[in-house]
């Protein structure tokens, strides 16, 4: 029979049931929450996991929509992979039945490309769709591409999908990245370690998630770690052996949790969040005044409620690691609302990250997006309540931040965005006494 799978261009992803966040503005928080595993570390363990035959355990693993896609990525494979309790997943890599990662996966979540590297590495080929189809918009892979074949690989493309083969084995070489990219860096070094020889790997990410991954790396037999800053070695080994590991703590999931105690007000103290983790955005939020106490695993935080003094501006330029986390500019904007003055934002790692603040602007917000790169958000504004809509896990969650902040109830739609990388958001909010709720998006919208 014909191969029924639709070509990219005719691919229509699967709708999925739509979720609304209702929120109640207006409360400060207060009490304790503890950060979840962070999500950009958990998925490559999981992918990690396929290097080796033997069984590895996670721990620390954030249950959200984003694991379980990959999870079941995985499954699909003929991967064993087991959830024995929540955050626990073990994953037994045997024998994979396919060697393929459909277009399906792929939309779901970019990050399925990071399974290109240890699969090829460890069985010698794979197919794999591009994340970067036309349907799904403009999202490169060229830089992980390239590095596969700096170590040797053949790779052609058509139809979508990457056909890769590593004759023989895989060989060490140089990997060097026109700029620095994360997950670009991963998977290079995930294929080094199965490949011949030595590989160098310039300029390297040195977010904490990489380096979470070569600790995973290390503890299973690989020969992997920085020689400088921005440089990580691996001498490849023949095979791998199984490991456990803790998943270290979601650092922007804690800044998210930092500024909604900024915007809402009140006293928050965050459990398992080293600061160190967190790179220069604890000194920018405590340069616009914000209190943020680091002790060993903790940070506390303390907020001035909406309405009783305001947040100093300040200019925000988005960079790699150890610099101001992208992933940390959405929330970081909401914050600038309640600064008096004009605060400004250059984002230098995506094109259309700034797009969202439209949303922002509906709650109340004065915000002028001068280019793709480029805004200003002048305050302080009282925020007030409004349906608004969202198209991104980041966005989504900063779009809760302004709601808990606003005078009134918001209407937060496409909220089921949010639950790819925040683990019980809404539970978390509730127990610091928001009122919060993620309801089935048919629910009426219409404030009462
Ligand atoms: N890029 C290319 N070609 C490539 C790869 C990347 O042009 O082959 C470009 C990207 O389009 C972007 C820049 O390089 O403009 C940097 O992207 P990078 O490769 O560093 O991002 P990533 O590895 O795809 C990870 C996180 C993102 C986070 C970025 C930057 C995961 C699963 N995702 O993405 O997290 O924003 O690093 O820190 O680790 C999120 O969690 O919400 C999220 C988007």
């Amino acid at each position: 029979m014909a191969d029924a799978r639709p070509f990219h261009w005719e691919y229509q992803p699967p709708a999925v049931p739509r979720e609304v966040f209702r929120v109640e503005g207006g409360r400060p928080l207060s009490g304790t929450v503890r950060v979840s595993g962070a999500k950009n570390a958990a998925l490559k363990l999981l992918a990690a996991a396929v290097l080796t035959g033997e069984r590895c355990r996670l721990t620390n693993v954030p249950e959200i929509e984003d694991v379980r896609v990959m999870a079941e990525t995985l499954a699909d494979l003929g991967v064993v992979v087991e959830r024995p309790e929540p955050g626990v997943y073990e994953v037994a890599a045997g024998d994979v039945d396919w060697l393929f990662v459909p277009l399906e996966a792929a939309a779901k979540m970019r990050a399925s490309f990071i399974l290109f590297g240890p699969l090829l590495a460890r069985f010698g080929r794979v197919i794999i769709s591009n994340p970067g189809g036309d349907r799904i918009g403009r999202r490169p892979v060229n830089l992980h591409v390239d590095a596969m074949r700096a170590l040797g690989a053949e790779i052609e493309y058509r139809n979508g999908y990457y056909f890769a083969k590593a004759p023989g084995r895989l060989r060490g070489g140089e990997v060097t990245f026109p700029f620095v990219s994360v997950m670009g860096t991963e998977n290079a070094v995930l294929a080094a370690t199965l490949a011949e020889g030595r590989t160098v790997i310039r300029p390297a990410a040195q977010e904490p998630e990489v380096d979470d991954l070569v600790a995973f790396l290390q503890k299973m037999g690989a020969a992997v770690g920085r020689t400088a800053p921005d440089t990580i070695v691996v001498e490849g080994r023949r095979r791998l052996r199984g490991a456990d590991h803790h998943v270290i703590p979601d650092r922007i999931e804690a800044g998210t949790f930092v500024v909604a105690t900024a915007v809402a007000g009140g006293r928050v103290t965050l459990e398992g969040a080293p600061c160190e983790f967190l790179g220069s955005f604890v000194e920018v939020v405590g340069r616009m005044g914000v209190q943020v106490a680091c002790g060993r695993d903790t940070i506390e935080v303390e907020g001035i409620p909406p309405g009783e003094g305001a947040y100093r501006p300040i200019d925000v330029e988005t960079a790699p690691y150890p610099g101001f986390a992208t992933d940390l500019q959405s929330p970081t904007s909401v914050l600038m609302t309640r600064c008096a003055g004009t605060s400004r934002l250059h984002e230098t790692i995506y094109e259309d990250r700034l797009e969202w603040l439209g949303e922002l602007r509906r709650m109340g917000a004065a915000v002028a997006i001068l280019d793709p790169h480029h805004a200003e958000i002048t305050g302080p504004t009282r925020l007030h309540g409004a349906d608004v809509n969202i198209s991104d896990l980041r966005a989504g969650a900063s779009l809760i931040l302004g709601a808990l902040a606003a005078e009134g109830t918001s209407f937060i739609h496409g909220g089921h965005h949010v639950r790819r990388g925040y683990e019980n958001i809404e539970r978390k909010f509730k127990d610091l006494g928001a009122r919060i709720e993620r309801l089935p998006e048919q629910v009426s919208s219409t404030p009462s």
